[in-house]
This record gives C-alpha cells, sequence and structure tokens, in this order.
C-alpha cells in the first residue's frame, strides 16, 4: 500500500518535469542523451581543455560558432585535437548534429 502511494507520488513529480523537458523547444531528444552518454564527460568539465557549456561559457563558444553551425558539427564529426571523432562513438551524423544543437542550446 504504501509502496503504490510512493510510486503515486513519483509519478506527479515526474509529470511537470517532463513537460518542462519537452517545452524547451523543438531540439532532437537524441542529441541530449547523446551528449549525457558520451559528451559530459569532457564538455561539463572543460577536461582536455573541451569548451564548457553553463553559466559564462558564451564567450567560448560564440568564436566558435561564427564559423556557422555546419563547420562546428563537422568538427564534432571528424574530431580535432583531443576532441575524438563523434566523442568517441559510433553515432550517425544526424545524432552528434543533435547533440551539437543540445551543447549549443546550454550556452550561456
Ligand atoms: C575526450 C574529451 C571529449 C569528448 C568525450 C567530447 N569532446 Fe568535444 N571537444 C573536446 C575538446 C578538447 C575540444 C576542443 C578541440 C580544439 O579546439 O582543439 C572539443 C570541441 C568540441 C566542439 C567545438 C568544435 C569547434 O567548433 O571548434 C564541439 C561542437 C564538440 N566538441 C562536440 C562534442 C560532442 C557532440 C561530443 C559527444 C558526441 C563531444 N564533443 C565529446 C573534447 C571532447
Amino acid at each position: 500500500m504504501l509502496k503504490m502511494i510512493c510510486a503515486g507520488a513519483l509519478a506527479l513529480a515526474l509529470v511537470p518535469a517532463m513537460a518542462m523537458a519537452s517545452d524547451s523547444g523543438k531540439l532532437n531528444p537524441a542529441g541530449e542523451k547523446l551528449y549525457k552518454s558520451a559528451c559530459i564527460a569532457c564538455h561539463s568539465t572543460g577536461a582536455a581543455n573541451a569548451p564548457k557549456l553553463g553559466k559564462g561559457s558564451k564567450k567560448v563558444w560564440e568564436p566558435l560558432l561564427e564559423k556557422g553551425m555546419d563547420e562546428v558539427v563537422s568538427i564534432a564529426i571528424n574530431g580535432k585535437g583531443s576532441m575524438p571523432a563523434r566523442g568517441g562513438t559510433k553515432a550517425d551524423d544526424a545524432a552528434v548534429r543533435a547533440a551539437v544543437e543540445y551543447m549549443v542550446s546550454r550556452v550561456q
């Protein structure tokens, strides 16, 4: 009985979070998934000098984005320096692009 109440409370707590996530634009959810499984290790901490996300990251990303999204995506696909091609995954081009779009959406 207690278990049922807990599950109910959990479901209620999850609903607004899920609604918020789907409200946050038309991002391909595959991008966030790939980011969280493969890219976050370097790009959330700045490991190996990876351009970080979040507060204050705008000044790092603005010059990168000046070359245009296609070029930035192509670096993510082909790799550059310590940035492994496709973040070291076998993700296809569309998924890598979606991950980059997700990352860019987190630049502040
Ligand atoms: C092993 C650490 C590491 C992982 C994992 C990683 N990156 Fe990176 N990434 C880097 C580093 C380091 C750079 C900076 C490369 C440079 O400029 O020399 C970079 C740069 C980038 C850039 C900027 C490209 C530009 O315009 O210069 C993008 C976009 C990017 N990564 C996307 C991704 C995506 C998407 C993933 C996951 C699929 C990913 N990265 C996983 C380390 C990583």
